[in-house]
């Protein structure tokens, strides 16, 4: 989503100015070109050759500093930037803007800029809740701007409250969500993600390898393209994307009974999830001694939740996933018709940059009406979007026939 794009990153003077390296930091590996604007102040805190550093440009910080007009003045900065991100703002930068006051670098470049803005506050609690301070923020948000409100914790001031800069990773989520297109508003989409765990004893389970990073990609990107997602997630260790409501479950059927809770509700079920298809029969509630040379365990099938799905869809899209380790094409196609799926997303776990722990997926998409793409190499992140834009069609051409 900010590949090639141009950021400018505005730094205003606070601790949380470390925060915005990170930041910095996740912009360029996501391959965006960042230009960094820092104020006076923010100088004071960490030095502008970490961000020239990181950011492989200049950093610029004075208005009025010759070299740096020469070599790419602020108005065209502001003018070719797709996004501006100011992090951390300020009381003082947020008062500024907000009066349409443009006294140095980064205020100036911010009036001149028509690229969408994404604020990201931090400061103590008294002053953030200072009801001018609020008003100002508010003029901000009415004049379009997109601010990202900070959290609670304890702040550098020895405060405890609201007013902390958010973790880098969810300032860059949220400006990965300001550029990218809400073709999916209104839209209720069910996600499920990660493995499921059959349990022996109380200590063993059977489960799979799955790490569910491809269904969270696929629930952060749902979010970011304004629907309302529910993540239905088995056991991982992964950080439930921002803005997205999650049910956390263990079992196959803990999960089937989730999914049925939530589907009155879902226009689209994305079923990412990697369910184990036999439990126990029976589970032990001691732990289990070992005794003989060899141990016999006794399974029974889970449901087969998407199955289940396609036979009462109801106008649903249903979104399946096959990973497969042979003839991919072949029992993806088999999956997708069987099941009753509008679309089944196949990749070979055996390749390269295609399994389970892995941040890449190599993956074709295989469509009811019998056409199939085939991506290159991605990010899980750059497959979801992929996903969930050809998800946007179905849902547009689902609501249309609706319509008639
Ligand atoms: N699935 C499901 N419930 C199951 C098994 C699978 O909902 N009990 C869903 C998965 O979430 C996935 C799709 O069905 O979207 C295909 O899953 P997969 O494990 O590849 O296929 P199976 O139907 O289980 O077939 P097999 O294990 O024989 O490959």
């Amino acid at each position: 989503m900010l590949q090639g794009k141009s950021i400018v990153l505005g730094v205003s003077g606070g601790i949380a100015v470390y925060k915005a390296v990170e930041l910095l930091r996740l912009l360029t590996k996501a391959g965006a070109d960042v230009h960094v604007i820092m104020t006076k102040n923010a100088c004071e805190f960490v030095a502008p050759l970490t961000f020239q550093t990181l950011s492989g440009h200049p950093v610029h910080t004075d208005l009025f500093s010759l070299s740096q007009e020469q070599e790419i003045d602020h108005i065209s900065l502001a003018d070719r930037a797709d996004l501006f991100i100011l992090a951390p703002a300020t009381a003082n930068l947020v008062g500024k803007i907000s009066q349409g006051l443009a006294d140095d670098l980064l205020t100036t470049s911010v009036m001149a800029t028509k690229a969408p803005v994404l604020v990201a506050p931090a400061m103590n609690s008294n002053m953030y809740e200072n009801p001018i301070y609020q008003r100002n923020q508010k003029t901000l948000v009415e004049f379009g701007y997109h601010v990202f409100e900070p959290v609670s914790g304890s702040l550098a001031c020895g405060w405890e409250g609201l007013g902390k800069l958010p973790d880098p990773k969810d300032i860059f989520a949220a400006a990965e969500a300001v550029l990218t297109p809400k073709d999916l508003s209104g839209c209720h989409i069910l996600v499920t993600a990660g493995p499921t765990r059959e349990e022996i004893d109380p200590v063993r389970y059977i489960s799979n390898y799955s790490s569910g990073k491809m269904g969270f990609a696929v629930a952060a990107a749902a979010q970011q393209r304004g629907a309302q997602v529910t993540l239905i997630a088995g056991p991982t260790n992964l950080t439930v994307p921002f803005g997205v409501h999650s049910v956390p479950v263990v079992s196959a059927e803990e999960m089937r009974s989730a999914v049925f809770d939530h589907l009155s509700d879902s226009d689209v079920v994305i079923k990412s999830a990697a369910v184990a298809d036999y439990r126990p029969v029976d589970r032990s509630a001691q732990k289990m001694k070992k005794s003989a040379t060899e141990l016999t365990l006794n399974l029974e099938k889970n449901p087969d939740i998407l199955a289940e799905l396609g036979q009462q869809k109801e106008g649903r899209i249903l979104i399946g996933f096959a990973a497969e380790t042979e003839r991919l094409l072949v029992h993806a196609a088999e999956k997708l018709q069987k099941k009753n799926l509008d679309l089944i997303v196949a990749n070979d776990i055996t390749r390269e940059g295609a399994g389970f722990d892995v941040d890449t997926n190599i993956v074709k998409f295989l469509h009811a009406d019998g056409r199939v793409e085939e991506l290159e190499l991605l990010s899980k992140s750059q497959v979801a979007q992929q996903l969930l834009a050809r998800v946007g069609v179905l849902w547009k051409a689902n609501s249309l026939s609706d319509d008639q």
